[in-house]
């Protein structure tokens, strides 16, 4: 099992063509670029960045101790990065919802089992989140096909999926990050991983720092991955209890902006709540409509911006994981200066999204390239 480093110039070549793409890409983006609302914000707890040098990750080199580099498919398959590019593309411009679609898939792939492409492999993809959950498989689909026939069996189903997210951030207005290439796919190991491993909706933030720091990620890591939720959508069914029956309480979560609640109600509640009898103790839970969904970042759900953390503040985040951001010194203080400075966001998104774009990965001669995604060989 080599390792292979990416040379600079190579690396300098990847980042200028991609500079280009992102350019053309963020100028496309601009046209459905939205404006987040500026609600008064209390400025005077604002941590200045300089009280927070600990929360800031510098930007990293790629990581040389694992095998994978940027230039992995140069030479046996030139045109990887651009057939998988014109794919995504298309795509994307003629379904804008595939873009958070894609980046979901990447952190689901990488949080059970590694970033192996199991997520695409039918006991995984049935489990827990994941079932009747997950968007823009048949565009991987599509990809797969279009890179088998320039290519026969090269290119894996779990260098697509991290390709598929980068593009889809970039698309939508994100920032660009180097990604180093060379995933093998993994085999279908168990069934249950996905319940296991990935964080549920309702889950406080200790239980959320924990889940992430058993992965290796830090608050910093943790606040500005979950970030991706400014684009993209829940099911009402996710955070209904929020609505009228918070933890049992038979009241909504009071961490909801007022005209918020509103909003989130008439979009999601059919109709008067159920009343149920617990223990002498009258409670109510929202009957939610099952098929219904509400975007994750009301303002400027297509676009990839720092308009997610701005919700947060004003308590307009929909899942109680995102309300959550605030009840945690560290992860509170990162939404305010996310919610100040964009750059500040990207920079520790990218970090944070090489880091989990290399768990657990496969390399080598381990795992296999599947054939077809969704199939192991
Ligand atoms: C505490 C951590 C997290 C929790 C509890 C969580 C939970 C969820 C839930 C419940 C949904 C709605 C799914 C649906 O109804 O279809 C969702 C959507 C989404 N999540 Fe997360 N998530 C977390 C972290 C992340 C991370 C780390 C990423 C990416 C790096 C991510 C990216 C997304 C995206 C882009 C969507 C929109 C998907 C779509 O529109 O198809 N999430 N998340």
């Amino acid at each position: 099992m080599g390792i292979r480093k990416a040379t600079r110039s190579s690396s300098m070549m990847h980042i200028s063509a991609s500079a280009g793409i992102v350019l053309l890409l963020t100028l496309l983006a601009s046209f459905s670029i939205g404006i987040c609302p500026q609600f008064p914000v209390d400025n005077t707890s604002t941590p200045s960045l300089s009280t927070l040098p600990f929360l800031s990750n510098t930007f990293p080199l790629l990581n040389a101790s694992n095998s994978l580099s940027e230039d992995f498919y140069d030479l046996t398959c030139p045109r990887a990065l651009t057939i998988l590019n014109e794919t995504l593309t298309h795509a994307i411009s003629r379904n804008a919802s595939i873009a958070p679609g894609l980046l979901r898939l990447a952190f689901h792939d990488c949080f059970v089992q590694g970033c192996d492409g199991s997520v695409l492999l039918s006991p995984e993809l049935q489990d827990g989140p994941n079932r009747n959950s997950l968007r823009g498989l048949e565009v991987i689909d599509e990809a797969k096909r279009a890179l088998e026939q320039e290519c026969p069996g090269l290119i894996s189903c779990a260098d697509i999926i991290q390709l598929a997210a980068r593009h889809a951030v970039v698309q939508t207005g994100g920032p660009f990050y180097p990604l180093a290439l060379g995933r093998r796919d993994g085999f279908i190991m168990n069934g249950s991983l996905a319940s296991a491993e990935l964080p549920g909706p309702d889950l406080n933030i200790s239980s959320v720092i924990k889940i992430f720091r058993r992965k290796g990620f830090n608050e910093t890591d943790i606040v500005s991955l979950i970030g991706s939720h400014t684009i993209g959508q829940s099911k009402c069914s996710n955070f209904g209890q929020r609505l009228c029956n918070v933890q049992g309480t038979g009241m909504a979560d009071p961490r909801f902006n007022a005209s918020f609640f509103v909003q989130l109600s008439t979009a999601c509640v059919l109709d008067s709540p159920i009343t149920t009898e617990d223990n002498d103790q009258e409670k109510s839970a929202c009957n939610c409509s099952p098929t219904s969904t509400v975007d994750l970042d009301y303002d400027t759900p297509t676009v990839f911006d720092n308009c997610f953390y701005k919700n947060v503040q004003q308590s307009r985040g929909v899942l109680a994981t995102d309300a959550a951001l605030l009840e945690h010194p560290t992860t509170s203080a990162l939404v305010q200066a996310y919610a100040e400075n964009e750059e500040l966001f990207f920079e520790d998104f990218k970090h944070a999204m090489i880091k989990m774009s290399t768990l657990g990965v496969l390399s080598g001669l381990q795992g296999e390239i599947r054939r077809n995604c969704s199939i192991q060989n």
